[in-house]
């Protein structure tokens, strides 16, 4: 995507703060000294059988990149492929479970298009509000930061595993729960300290996204690879080589970027790697910041730190 985009010309409109060229989360628009919109897209194929669920999760998805950037989410128009021959109680059921979603993170659905797709897919186009001058970007991390996540991981082997038939529908329940889980409160707990970078980990993995940072800071992200918090059952989907195809894709994409230090667990190293449906945050904030957010926020967990640039952008310990 990178490649495609790179060739692609710059608005050149002084008011794009954040545009397409620095893979944030985002797209950033000021309207004045005090606001600026914050606009994002995303939209994919059922990850869980049940239709509400399912319709939840990508609202919770959509909306999680608006929060990455610090913003407020305001507005919200749903993206619907769905088969001609698809039952219209299922699609609805999406809806409703998308609807209570937005309306949880008081978000208005103000209307949405759909398309004739022989592949479901569903999601939504975010918008959000932000002051300016308070974007959390992923390329502001400093040297000497304490790097916090707030979620665990493991979305993608869990689903992976769940569709080999290795694992049963209760076994991801945890991961489920996760995926639900808005990232609202955790962005709110943020709020008044001093973020130096923030993004969210979905489809790039833990690794992929830490990655993006440290090239876009100018750093080394320092990953304590046994502190980061993974879903029941992840580690023994990895072991049992219930690997997602994207998994394999995130690590030829930012391996040669990645030092693994001896004495890492190679499940733990692949793990990184695992694509996330609405995953959590990763923050890098200076270490008091950090303490006063796990204070408010004790779900979260200090799982690495920022060193200065090394010859590889991550390294495992
Ligand atoms: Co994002
Ligand atoms: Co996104
Ligand atoms: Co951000």
């Amino acid at each position: 995507m990178d490649q495609v985009l790179s060739g692609l010309p710059r608005s050149g409109d002084a008011n794009v703060l954040v545009g397409f060229d620095t893979s944030d989360d985002a797209g950033v628009y000021r309207l004045d000294d005090t606001c600026a919109l914050v606009q994002t897209v995303d939209f994919f194929t059922p990850i869980v059988d049940d239709p509400y669920t399912y319709g939840a999760i990508a609202a919770a998805n959509s909306l999680s990149d608006v929060y990455a950037m610090g913003g407020r989410p305001v507005t919200a128009l749903s993206i619907v492929a769905w088969p001609a021959k698809g039952g219209t109680e299922v699609l609805r059921n999406i809806l409703l479970g998308g609807a209570a979603k937005m309306k949880e993170a008081g978000c208005a659905i103000l209307g949405g298009h759909s398309v004739a797709d022989e592949e479901i897919k569903f999601g939504y186009s975010v918008t959000g509000l932000i002051h300016p001058s308070r974007i959390w970007t992923n390329a502001g991390a400093r040297v000497g930061d304490t790097l916090v996540f707030t979620k665990r991981i493991g979305t993608g082997v869990l689903a992976t595993a769940l569709k080999r038939g290795m694992i049963q529908e209760t076994d991801i329940q945890t991961a489920v729960e996760s995926m639900l889980t808005l990232n609202g409160p955790a962005a709110a707990a943020l709020q008044g300290l001093t973020v130096n970078g923030c993004t969210d980990i979905t489809g790039f993995g833990l690794a992929g996204h830490a990655r993006e940072m440290a090239l876009g800071s100018k750093v080394t992200l320092e990953v304590f690879a046994g502190e980061v918090p993974l879903l029941d059952g992840a580690r023994e989907c990895a072991l049992a080589g219930a690997l997602p195809g994207g998994l394999k894709n995130n690590r030829e994409f930012a391996a040669c970027d990645v030092e693994v230090m001896p004495g890492v667990a190679s499940e733990l190293e692949t793990l990184l790697y695992d694509p996330q449906t609405s995953g959590g945050l990763l923050v890098s904030l200076p270490a008091a910041d950090a303490g006063r957010f796990l204070d408010l926020f004790p779900a979260g967990r200090i799982i690495g730190r920022v060193v200065e640039r090394r010859e590889k952008a991550i390294r495992i310990v």
